[in-house]
C-alpha cells in the first residue's frame, strides 16, 4: 500500500520551503564585533565575549538624522542599522531603512537579493512598484502611515511625486544584509560592462551608451 503524505504536512513543507529569512542563530544574541580582524571570512560579523554585551549595543539613534538628500543626483538618501551601527543586531535577521526624499527625488531601481521589503511612508508621499518575474507591474501610491511589500529579489522603485515637499518613510527587511543591486549598474560597473551587450541589450548605440554613463557619472 502506498503511504500518501497528509496534505498539511506537504504545504508545511512548502512554506518551509519557500521562507527566504536568515539563518537562525543559536544562541540569544551574538553582538558584532566590529573591530575584529577580517583575516577569515564566513557567513555574518564575529561576536564581541557575550560578557561584554550591553544595552547600548542593542540600541542606535542612527536613524533620528535626516540624510542628506542633496549629495546624489537622485535626491534620495538612506540610512540603515546594519552592524555598524547596531551591533546587537547581528544574527537577528532584520533592518531598518531611515528613507528621505527630496521633492521629485527617486530611490533609483534596484533590487534586493537576500531580502523582502515592507515600506511605510511617514511624511509626504510616495510612488511605489515592483516588477514580477511574469514582466507585471504592479504600482501604488502612498500616503502617510500606508505600507507597500515588495517581494523578494523583484525590481523596484520608490519615487516622491510631490514638486514642494520632501517625502519620509521607513523600510523593514528580514535580512541583516538585504544587498541593493542597481539596475543603472549595468552602465557604470566597476570595470565597466563590455559595450556590445549593452548595445544589443538597450538597442542603442555607442553614443547613447556614452551619454548615459557620462549622465550617471561613470
Ligand atoms: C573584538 O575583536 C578584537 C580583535 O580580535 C579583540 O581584541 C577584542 O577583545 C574584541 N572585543 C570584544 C568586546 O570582545
Ligand atoms: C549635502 O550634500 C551637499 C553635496 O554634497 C553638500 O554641499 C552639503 O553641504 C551637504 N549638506 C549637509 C547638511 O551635510
Amino acid at each position: 500500500m502506498v503511504q500518501t503524505i497528509p496534505s498539511f504536512v506537504l504545504s508545511l513543507l512548502l512554506l518551509l520551503g519557500a521562507a527566504g529569512a536568515d539563518p537562525d542563530l543559536l544562541v540569544d544574541f551574538c553582538v558584532a564585533n566590529t573591530s575584529a580582524a577580517q583575516d577569515f571570512f564566513f557567513n555574518g560579523v564575529p561576536c564581541i565575549d557575550p560578557a561584554e554585551a550591553r544595552g547600548s549595543h542593542f540600541t542606535t539613534s542612527a536613524l533620528s538624522t535626516p540624510g542628506n538628500t542633496s549629495a546624489n543626483p537622485f535626491g534620495f538618501s538612506g540610512t540603515i542599522t546594519d552592524v555598524s551601527v547596531l551591533p546587537g543586531g547581528n544574527g537577528q535577521g532584520l533592518t531598518i531603512l531611515r528613507e528621505d526624499f527630496a521633492p521629485q527625488g527617486v530611490l533609483p531601481l534596484h533590487t534586493h537579493p537576500r531580502s523582502s521589503e515592507a515600506v511605510m511612508v511617514l511624511q509626504g508621499e510616495l510612488l511605489v512598484g515592483f516588477i514580477d518575474t511574469a514582466n507585471r507591474m504592479f504600482a501604488q501610491r502612498l500616503r502617510p502611515m500606508e505600507v507597500f511589500m515588495f517581494p523578494r529579489g523583484l525590481i523596484h522603485f520608490q519615487y516622491n511625486p510631490n514638486p514642494s515637499s520632501p517625502a519620509l518613510a521607513i523600510a523593514v527587511f528580514n535580512s541583516q544584509n538585504p544587498g541593493a543591486q542597481l539596475v543603472i549598474s549595468t552602465f557604470v560597473s566597476n570595470p565597466p560592462m563590455d559595450i556590445e551587450p549593452l548595445k544589443k541589450s538597450y538597442q542603442i548605440s555607442e553614443e547613447e551608451v556614452q551619454t548615459i554613463r557620462k549622465n550617471l557619472g561613470a
